[in-house]
C-alpha cells in the first residue's frame, strides 16, 4: 500500500499564521504539524509517501523534509496547482504514483497516536473497498463528516450536516482501492466548489464495501486558532506523560 499526504489548502481560518508559512509546518508542541502525519505511516508500514502541496510551498517542505530518508521513509512530492480544489481533487494527483496499489490518505493536519499498521494489513490484503476513520464527536458543530452506522455497517456519511445521524465525525484517515482514482472522475464539485471526499467516500457506502474503525483521539489542528492551541496542549502534555 502507497501512502499520500495532503498538505495543501490555503489555511484562510489560520491568518494571518498562513499568509506566509504553510499551516502543515507551524508548530505542534516540539515539532512541525506534518512530522505526525509522517510517523504515522511509518508506523503503518508504508514505504513511499506522496505529500502533496500547494506550487507556493513546496519549497519549503523539500528543505525541511528532503527525501524522508530521516523518517525511514521515501517521499515524494505533488503539486496541487488548485489549492482550493478539494481533498478529492488533491488525492487524484496520486493516480500515477499509486501505480494500481492501495492508498492510505491522511490529511496533513490531522494529529493522532493510533497505530494504523493491523488495519492496513488486514485492509491490504481485501479485494476491494475503503475504509473511513471515525471519532464520537459533537457533530452539531458542522464541521466534520457525519458517519451513521447500523448493524456495524456503514449506511450514511453526510458531509457537515443541518441534522447529524450520528455522533461519529469523519476524521481525515481514509484507505481506498485502486478504483477511488475513477469514482473521484465521476464527481461533481459541490456547493462549496470542492471535490468533496465524502462524495467519493459515498461510492464505498452505497456498494457496501465501505468500513469505519475508531479512534480513541484525534485532533484537526487546521480548523481553528483554538484547535492549533488545543492541539498543542494536548500534545505537550501527553509528550510529557509518556505518551507520545
Ligand atoms: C474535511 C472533510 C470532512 C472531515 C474533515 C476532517 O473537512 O470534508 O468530512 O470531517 O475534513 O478534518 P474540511 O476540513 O475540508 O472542512
Amino acid at each position: 500500500m502507497k501512502g499520500v499526504i495532503l498538505a495543501g489548502g490555503l489555511a484562510t481560518r489560520l491568518r494571518p499564521l498562513t499568509w506566509v508559512t504553510n499551516k502543515h509546518l507551524l508548530p505542534i508542541f516540539n515539532k512541525p504539524m506534518i512530522y505526525y502525519p509522517l510517523e504515522a505511516m511509518k508506523k503503518a508500514g508504508i514505504e513511499e509517501v506522496l505529500l502533496t502541496t500547494s506550487p507556493h510551498h513546496s519549497g519549503d517542505f523539500a528543505n525541511l523534509l528532503g527525501s524522508g530518508e530521516e523518517f525511514g521513509l521515501k517521499l515524494l512530492y505533488g503539486i496541487q496547482k488548485n489549492p482550493a480544489g478539494g481533498i478529492a481533487e488533491a488525492i487524484l494527483l496520486a493516480r500515477e504514483f499509486a501505480k494500481n496499489e492501495k492508498i492510505l490518505i491522511i490529511l496533513g493536519d490531522n494529529i493522532f497516536n493510533y497505530d494504523l499498521k493491523s488495519v492496513a494489513d488486514k485492509f491490504s490484503k481485501k479485494a476491494k473497498g475503503a475504509v473511513v476513520f471515525g471519532i464520537e464527536k459533537d457533530t452539531q458543530s458542522k464541521q466534520y463528516g457525519v458517519i451513521e452506522i447500523k448493524d456495524g455497517k456503514v449506511v450514511s456519511i453526510e458531509e457537515k450536516p443541518e441534522n447529524p445521524k450520528s455522533t461519529i465525525a469523519q476524521t481525515g484517515i481514509y484507505m481506498y482501492d485502486e478504483r477511488a482514482f475513477d469514482f473521484i472522475k465521476d464527481l461533481k464539485p459541490s456547493n462549496r466548489g470542492q471535490l468533496e471526499v465524502t462524495d467519493l467516500n459515498n461510492f464505498y457506502v452505497s456498494e457496501g464495501t465501505m468500513e469505519c474503525e475508531m479512534l480513541d483521539w484525534w485532533i484537526d489542528a487546521g480548523t481553528s486558532h483554538d484547535e492549533l492551541l488545543a492541539a498543542n496542549v494536548m500534545v505537550a502534555e501527553k509528550v510529557k506523560a509518556g505518551e507520545l
